[in-house]
């Protein structure tokens, strides 16, 4: 087993920088998943790791030793593309003796390392056939079993389930889980699929335009995104950014003025902005709630009504769309000043109709805040005594 290191690493095509300085940190073991738009350079970060690429700066090391110049093999790493090919006329035996075959192993480290290999990822009884003869599923685990055969301290995945259907991939998913948990290598894997990458990586790395946006658990990620790029890209639906006013600043709390909803006080520290200034509040779909007009308080804050204008006027914004998905509905509300509509994800069975007004409810314990630049707010403790934060 290994843990890898980028230190300061570059990777330029020509003139173009497409990896700009990441410095990283994989330990041992670890289940690491990048992820980010496409063109963002995961693939190419990956295969500057593997050696199938030379970096035109900075550092790689394989526990404490620098293996820029050292070949693939040598940095004894094992890959699954996105686009494997089996040898068709192979059995799936000979497809995944064949690396060990290349490096002359011996015929019983061979017999050894194969049936190993499908013991692990249960191909015992598929031993025979040829890659036409199977699963699509089954096909995917030959091609991670020729990569593990080698037995590499560190397994690099780029999309490797980016060519199965949908429920295949969540079956793939969770054996790959299983895979890292019986063999416990260092895993690299590359998805633009957010949700594989929750579901899937100890650690997620967050790539955008070449640099590491933010490095980080799943929970972390999508609890406290450090800027608005991740809180909109870890999540899905996606969080609702919308532009807000700082009223008050503060090391502990700052009053926001939300269009649409009025005032707003949360758990930030705005102490290095001023009054005035322009901020994003987010919120997740999840935490914008319907309000029943009749069971609405005076102390609701709620989208639809900006109470700081109108305090009775309680006017709603129209419904524009409703997808609705059995288990729960997403609705977006906006009325025509406004660029985007908020998105609510309502679990209750959903009976609005377009056009019609609704009112939703924002919890400021759920909002996140972002400054002009896109960085996320420092978030103070939701339940310091209010003495102690002045
Ligand atoms: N050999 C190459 N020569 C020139 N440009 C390249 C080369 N390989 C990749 N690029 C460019 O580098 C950028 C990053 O590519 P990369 O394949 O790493 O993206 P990615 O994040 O893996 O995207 P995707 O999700 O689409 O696979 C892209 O703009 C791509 O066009
Ligand atoms: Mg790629």
């Amino acid at each position: 087993m290994a843990s890898v290191t980028l230190q300061n690493v570059k990777k330029s095509f020509g003139q173009v920088d497409i990896i700009r300085s990441v410095d990283l940190l994989i330990a041992d073991g670890e289940f690491v998943v990048f992820v980010g738009p496409s063109g963002c350079g995961k693939s190419t970060l990956l295969r500057l790791i593997a050696g199938l690429e030379d970096a035109s700066g900075g550092d790689i090391l394989i526990d404490d030793h620098v293996v820029n110049a050292l070949t693939p093999k040598e940095r004894g790493i094992g890959m699954v593309f996105q686009s494997y090919a089996l040898y068709p006329h192979m059995t799936v035996y000979e497809n995944i003796a064949f690396g060990l075959e290349l490096n002359k192993e011996s015929k019983e480290t061979i017999e050894e390392r194969v049936m190993n290999t499908a013991r692990i990822l249960q191909l015992e009884k598929l031993l025979k056939r040829k890659p036409k003869q199977l699963s699509g599923g089954q096909r995917q685990r030959v091609a991670m079993g020729r990569a593990m055969a080698r037995e590499p301290s560190i397994l690099l995945f780029d999309e490797p389930l980016s060519n199965l259907d949908a429920a295949l991939r969540v079956q793939m998913r969770a054996e790959i889980k299983k895979l890292h948990a019986r063999l416990g290598s260092t895993m690299v894997y590359v998805t633009h699929d957010q949700v594989e990458a929750m579901t899937l990586a100890d650690k997620i790395v967050v790539l955008n335009g070449g640099r590491v946006e933010q490095v980080g658990t799943p929970f972390e990620l999508y609890e406290t995104p450090a800027t608005t790029f991740v809180a909109t890209f870890i999540g899905s639906p996606k969080m609702n950014l919308l532009t807000a006013k700082i009223v008050e600043t503060g090391k502990h709390q700052t009053t926001l003025h939300l269009p649409h909803a009025g005032d707003l006080t949360v758990n930030v520290d705005s102490s290095e902005l001023q009054k005035g200034d322009q901020v994003q509040l987010g919120i997740r779909p999840e935490h914008l709630n319907y309000v029943s007009r009749d069971k609405m308080t005076s102390s609701d804050k709620t989208i639809g009504t900006d109470k700081n204008s109108d305090t009775s006027n309680h006017s709603g914004l129209p419904v524009r769309n409703i997808e609705y998905l059995g288990n729960e509905s997403f609705v977006y509300a906006g009325d025509d000043s406004m660029e985007e509509p908020y998105l609510a994800r309502l679990s209750v069975p959903c009976r609005f109709v377009e056009g019609e007004t609704v009112l939703l409810d924002i919890d400021p314990v759920h909002t996140h805040v972002f400054d002009s630049k896109g960085r996320a707010l420092v978030r103070t403790q939701v339940d310091q005594p209010l003495a102690a934060q002045n």
